[in-house]
């Protein structure tokens, strides 16, 4: 499957649906909140947001969580990404994390991934934000 071309709607469907799920956030520590919406080939939409928890390394992202929401629905087998939006509480830079490029790298490796860039607002694919993803 290629790098497929998402219509205005479907990305601004994305970015919607990661701010409502920033609402959700449990930051306490960093006060950063992030919500995360990830597209499958199914055309179906999961959010995700942000958990930390008081021994900080244990703190989960919000791009990790909407994908393990997507698993539950739809399956580790089955699934691919289609597409990844992050947006975060204070709006600025913020591209998904090494260990997050890692995991949409596993579930979609012609993965979109939209967020908020040094440039404003990026489209990029995990290929590009991620060269040579690590597969077994
Ligand atoms: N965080 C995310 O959820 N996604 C990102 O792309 C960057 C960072 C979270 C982790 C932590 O809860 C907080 O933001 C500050 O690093």
């Amino acid at each position: 499957m290629d790098t497929v071309a998402l219509t205005e709607s479907q990305q601004k469907q994305l970015i919607e649906t990661a701010s409502k799920a920033l609402t959700s956030a449990y930051a306490p520590y960093s006060q950063f909140r992030v919500g995360a919406a990830v597209l499958t080939t199914t055309g179906k939409i999961f959010a995700g947001c942000n958990i930390e928890n008081a021994s900080y390394g244990l703190s989960m992202c919000a791009e990790r969580n909407a994908i393990a929401n997507a698993i539950m629905v739809e399956g580790s087998d089955t699934i691919k990404i289609t597409a990844i939006a992050v947006v975060n509480s204070q709006n600025i830079p913020c591209s998904p994390c090494g260990a997050c490029r890692q995991v949409i790298w596993e579930f979609g490796q012609k993965a979109q991934v939209i967020f908020l860039g040094s440039k404003g607002w990026q489209n990029s694919t995990i290929g590009k934000l991620l060269p040579e993803g690590f597969s077994l």
